[in-house]
Protein backbone atom coordinates (compact mmCIF):
# COMPACT_ATOMS: atom_id res chain seq x y z
CA UNK A 1 0.00 0.00 0.00
CA UNK A 2 1.27 3.71 -0.85
CA UNK A 3 2.62 5.62 1.68
CA UNK A 4 0.68 8.54 3.33
CA UNK A 5 0.91 11.06 5.09
CA UNK A 6 -0.95 11.37 8.53
CA UNK A 7 -3.91 13.71 8.98
CA UNK A 8 -2.45 15.20 11.95
CA UNK A 9 0.72 15.59 9.70
CA UNK A 10 -0.95 17.25 6.65
CA UNK A 11 -3.18 19.42 9.45
CA UNK A 12 0.68 20.94 11.07
CA UNK A 13 2.04 21.00 7.41
CA UNK A 14 -1.09 22.97 5.78
CA UNK A 15 -0.24 26.15 8.67
CA UNK A 16 3.63 25.95 8.22
CA UNK A 17 2.95 26.35 4.09
CA UNK A 18 0.25 28.91 5.74
CA UNK A 19 3.41 31.04 6.98
CA UNK A 20 5.05 31.51 3.94
CA UNK A 21 4.10 33.56 0.93
CA UNK A 22 4.56 30.05 -1.55
CA UNK A 23 3.99 26.35 -0.37
CA UNK A 24 7.21 25.19 -1.65
CA UNK A 25 9.07 27.64 0.62
CA UNK A 26 7.95 25.34 3.46
CA UNK A 27 9.82 22.48 2.20
CA UNK A 28 12.55 22.12 4.64
CA UNK A 29 10.36 22.70 8.00
CA UNK A 30 8.05 20.12 6.34
CA UNK A 31 11.01 17.26 5.66
CA UNK A 32 11.79 18.29 9.30
CA UNK A 33 8.41 17.25 10.89
CA UNK A 34 8.82 14.28 8.56
CA UNK A 35 11.44 12.97 9.91
CA UNK A 36 10.20 14.01 13.57
CA UNK A 37 7.32 12.02 12.73
CA UNK A 38 9.09 8.95 11.21
CA UNK A 39 12.28 9.15 12.69
CA UNK A 40 13.68 9.37 8.84
CA UNK A 41 13.13 10.67 5.78
CA UNK A 42 12.21 7.53 3.62
CA UNK A 43 11.48 7.46 -0.37
CA UNK A 44 7.70 6.96 0.34
CA UNK A 45 7.56 10.21 2.47
CA UNK A 46 9.65 12.02 0.12
CA UNK A 47 7.08 11.11 -2.92
CA UNK A 48 4.02 11.69 -0.71
CA UNK A 49 5.67 15.33 0.11
CA UNK A 50 6.05 16.06 -3.68
CA UNK A 51 2.45 15.64 -3.89
CA UNK A 52 1.20 17.59 -1.14
CA UNK A 53 3.60 20.58 -2.21
CA UNK A 54 2.77 20.06 -5.70
CA UNK A 55 6.50 19.65 -6.49
CA UNK A 56 8.28 17.23 -8.92
CA UNK A 57 10.00 14.29 -6.63
CA UNK A 58 13.30 15.18 -7.73
CA UNK A 59 13.63 18.60 -6.61
CA UNK A 60 12.06 16.91 -2.91
CA UNK A 61 14.79 14.11 -2.93
CA UNK A 62 17.90 16.82 -3.86
CA UNK A 63 16.86 18.68 -0.99
CA UNK A 64 16.43 15.85 1.60
CA UNK A 65 19.86 14.60 0.08
CA UNK A 66 21.66 17.88 0.25
CA UNK A 67 21.49 18.09 4.17
CA UNK A 68 22.86 15.35 6.49
CA UNK A 69 20.45 16.36 9.12
CA UNK A 70 17.74 14.06 7.21
CA UNK A 71 18.33 10.63 7.69
CA UNK A 72 17.80 8.39 5.04
CA UNK A 73 17.58 5.28 6.79
CA UNK A 74 16.43 4.56 10.47
CA UNK A 75 18.95 6.31 13.19
CA UNK A 76 19.45 4.80 16.73
CA UNK A 77 17.69 6.36 19.49
CA UNK A 78 20.47 8.82 20.19
CA UNK A 79 22.34 10.02 16.70
CA UNK A 80 25.41 11.51 17.16
CA UNK A 81 26.47 13.92 14.50
CA UNK A 82 30.14 15.11 14.65
CA UNK A 83 31.01 18.04 12.82
CA UNK A 84 34.16 17.38 10.90
CA UNK A 85 34.62 21.07 9.06
CA UNK A 86 37.33 23.51 9.06
CA UNK A 87 37.03 25.34 12.63
CA UNK A 88 36.00 21.73 14.30
CA UNK A 89 38.43 19.98 12.87
CA UNK A 90 41.51 22.09 13.75
CA UNK A 91 39.93 21.52 17.31
CA UNK A 92 40.10 18.21 17.31
CA UNK A 93 36.63 16.67 16.04
CA UNK A 94 38.57 13.46 14.11
CA UNK A 95 40.12 12.79 17.81
CA UNK A 96 36.46 12.77 19.11
CA UNK A 97 35.23 10.82 15.69
CA UNK A 98 38.01 8.30 16.62
CA UNK A 99 36.80 8.10 20.15
CA UNK A 100 33.48 7.49 19.48
CA UNK A 101 34.40 4.89 16.68
CA UNK A 102 36.26 3.21 19.44
CA UNK A 103 33.85 3.50 21.71
CA UNK A 104 30.39 2.05 20.46
CA UNK A 105 32.31 -0.17 17.50
CA UNK A 106 30.78 1.37 14.81
CA UNK A 107 31.88 3.70 11.85
CA UNK A 108 30.19 6.68 10.88
CA UNK A 109 27.21 5.77 8.77
CA UNK A 110 25.82 2.87 11.20
CA UNK A 111 24.08 2.66 14.29
CA UNK A 112 24.89 0.19 17.21
CA UNK A 113 22.96 -3.49 17.41
CA UNK A 114 21.00 -2.59 20.35
CA UNK A 115 19.68 0.51 17.95
CA UNK A 116 21.21 3.60 20.86
CA UNK A 117 23.25 5.21 18.98
CA UNK A 118 23.70 5.73 15.19
CA UNK A 119 27.56 7.87 14.04
CA UNK A 120 27.59 10.37 11.05
CA UNK A 121 30.31 12.72 10.61
CA UNK A 122 28.72 16.67 9.30
CA UNK A 123 29.25 19.67 7.33
CA UNK A 124 29.01 22.97 9.74
CA UNK A 125 26.32 23.00 12.39
CA UNK A 126 26.68 27.01 12.62
CA UNK A 127 28.20 26.79 15.81
CA UNK A 128 31.84 27.30 14.84
CA UNK A 129 32.72 29.47 17.38
CA UNK A 130 32.41 26.61 20.20
CA UNK A 131 33.92 24.27 17.92
CA UNK A 132 34.24 21.39 18.14
CA UNK A 133 30.64 20.74 18.35
CA UNK A 134 28.50 17.41 18.17
CA UNK A 135 24.82 17.21 18.03
CA UNK A 136 22.84 14.68 19.75
CA UNK A 137 19.48 14.85 18.26
CA UNK A 138 17.94 18.24 17.98
CA UNK A 139 20.70 19.25 20.93
CA UNK A 140 24.18 20.75 20.72
CA UNK A 141 27.56 19.69 23.01
CA UNK A 142 30.07 22.44 22.12
CA UNK A 143 33.60 22.84 23.18
CA UNK A 144 33.63 19.07 23.27
CA UNK A 145 36.56 17.53 24.43
CA UNK A 146 37.72 13.46 24.71
CA UNK A 147 36.58 13.34 28.55
CA UNK A 148 32.80 15.93 27.93
CA UNK A 149 32.51 12.97 25.41
CA UNK A 150 33.12 9.94 27.65
CA UNK A 151 30.65 11.76 30.06
CA UNK A 152 27.83 12.33 27.47
CA UNK A 153 28.44 8.75 26.33
CA UNK A 154 27.88 7.28 29.61
CA UNK A 155 24.91 8.84 30.81
CA UNK A 156 23.13 8.30 27.17
CA UNK A 157 24.41 4.63 28.19
CA UNK A 158 22.51 5.00 31.28
CA UNK A 159 18.89 6.95 29.80
CA UNK A 160 20.49 10.03 31.49
CA UNK A 161 20.30 12.94 29.16
CA UNK A 162 23.05 14.69 29.25
CA UNK A 163 23.02 18.94 30.32
CA UNK A 164 24.79 20.68 27.90
CA UNK A 165 27.84 22.70 28.80
S1 LIG B 1 32.95 24.12 11.70
FE1 LIG B 1 32.00 22.93 13.19
S2 LIG B 1 30.27 24.07 13.75
FE2 LIG B 1 31.15 25.19 12.11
Amino acid sequence: MAFKLSEEFKTKAEKLCAKYPRRDAALIPLLHELQKEAGYVAEEGMDALALFLELPYSRVKAVATFYTMFNREPAGKYHLQVCRNISCHMAGAEGLLERLRAALGIAEGETTKDGLFTLSAVECLGACGSAPVMQVNDDYFENLTGEKLDVILEELKHGKYPSQK
